[in-house]
């Protein structure tokens, strides 16, 4: 393992901005962690752990150590008449998991197709998508505590999962490295086409509802409404759905009976962030290169050459234009690191 000096982390994150870090490092193995974690470069300098790079909002160039986590390799580590369980190394690109699942004839993640990253991030923000969340399938998290190197598995219920969020992300916030995921996954399809048009577009491919037509039918889905960071900077869903009182809800209803919001609980809502931010008019707004894009509100983007102050004092107007319509308060999902 080695460290380099001065890494420009423009192609490391998915938003595109234009930064560096002082320290950068890869890690593939076990040993790799557990070099580092005594090194100097490592204790003296404050770190950040980035898989794929498409969760972060760069503020300003990162003064310390960047540890790109590159653990591959998928294992069926049991097995019985209705699952396999699957351990699989953080570095492994999610997508390609998915795919590798269909292949396989397993079920359970093909409604999140196509989401970016790494599988090593699914489990800090509980990635989800057409009406599927990762908490639903994850058995163990395998992780390395960064103060003393000893191993740490977290069962499904350790991780603490909750809409977007998990143990991980905030009392383990930058404490542990995970290094790898076990997912149990079914060997008889599961065929969730409950989630807005996923059913609608099976039937428009002409395709009856299966693993593959599901996986397919997000895949399109997607590629229509989200923009592709390849073409655009962008980090997917900027800000997290709010879960509000359902009294609360009916209130603004009364004025806004249009609003989009789904039962969250007995007594909460969530409401669509993106309705919101764009009944407040910001859909398609352009100011210098940072922008809101023009068929999903919800996404903030970097037209070329933004930056990450531009990109958070424009996530900040947008919060305070839903707080004064609404009176609801909106919260970033993008990790900022700053
Ligand atoms: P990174 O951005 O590299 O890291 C995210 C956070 O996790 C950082 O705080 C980082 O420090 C930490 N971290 C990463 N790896 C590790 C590790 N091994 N150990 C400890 N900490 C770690 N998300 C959804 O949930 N649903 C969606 O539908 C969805 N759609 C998206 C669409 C687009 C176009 C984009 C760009 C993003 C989308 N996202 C979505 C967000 C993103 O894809 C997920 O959050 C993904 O899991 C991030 O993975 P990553 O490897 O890129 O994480
Ligand atoms: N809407 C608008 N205007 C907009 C955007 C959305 O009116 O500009 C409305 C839509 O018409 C729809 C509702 O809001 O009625 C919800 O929109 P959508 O189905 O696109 O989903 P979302 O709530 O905006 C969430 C996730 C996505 C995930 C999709 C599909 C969050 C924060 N976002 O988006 O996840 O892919 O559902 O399941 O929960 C991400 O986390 O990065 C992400 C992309």
């Amino acid at each position: 393992m080695e460290f380099q000096n001065n890494i420009s982390l423009k192609n490391q994150n998915t938003f595109g901005i234009d930064v560096s870090c002082r320290l950068f490092c890869i890690i593939q193995s076990q040993q790799d962690i557990s070099d580092l974690i005594h090194s100097d470069e490592f204790k003296n300098n404050k770190n950040l752990i980035l898989g794929g790079g498409s969760n972060v909002l760069f503020t300003k160039d990162f003064d310390g150590l960047v540890i790109k986590n590159k653990i591959i390799g998928k294992e069926i580590i049991s097995e019985n008449k209705d699952l396999k369980t699957v351990k699989v190394g953080a570095g492994e690109n999610w997508h390609n998991f998915v795919l590798w699942s269909i292949k396989n004839r397993l079920s359970g993640i093909e409604n999140m197709a196509l989401i970016p990253g790494n599988v090593g991030a699914a489990p800090m923000q509980n990635i989800g998508a057409y009406g599927s969340e990762v908490k639903n399938v994850i058995e163990n998290v395998w992780a390395i505590n960064i103060e003393d190197g000893k191993k740490l598995i977290f069962s499904n219920t350790d991780c603490n999962f909750q809409y977007r969020d998990s143990i991980f992300k905030n009392e383990l916030k930058e404490k542990v490295i995970i290094t790898h995921v076990s997912f149990n996954l079914s060997k008889t399809p599961n065929n969730n086409t409950t989630y807005g048009d996923v059913k609608e577009e099976i039937q428009n491919l002409g395709l009856e509802i299966s693993t593959e037509s599901i996986c397919k039918a997000v895949i399109n889905i997607r590629e229509r409404k989200l923009p592709n960071p390849n073409e655009i900077g962008n980090s997917g869903s900027f800000f997290k759905n709010p879960i509000i009182s359902t009294i609360q809800f009916k209130e603004i209803q009364k004025q806004f009976i249009e609003i989009v919001g789904y039962k969250n609980s007995e007594t909460e809502t969530k409401v669509a962030a993106g309705w919101l931010i764009d009944k407040c008019g910001w859909k398609g707004y352009r100011k210098g290169d940072a922008g809101v894009h023009k068929n999903q509100a919800l996404v903030l983007v970097n037209y070329g050459n933004a930056n990450g102050e531009e990109i958070t004092s424009l996530a900040k107007e947008i919060q305070q234009s839903v707080k004064d319509k609404f009176g609801i308060e909106i919260h970033p999902e993008v990790n900022i690191i700053g």
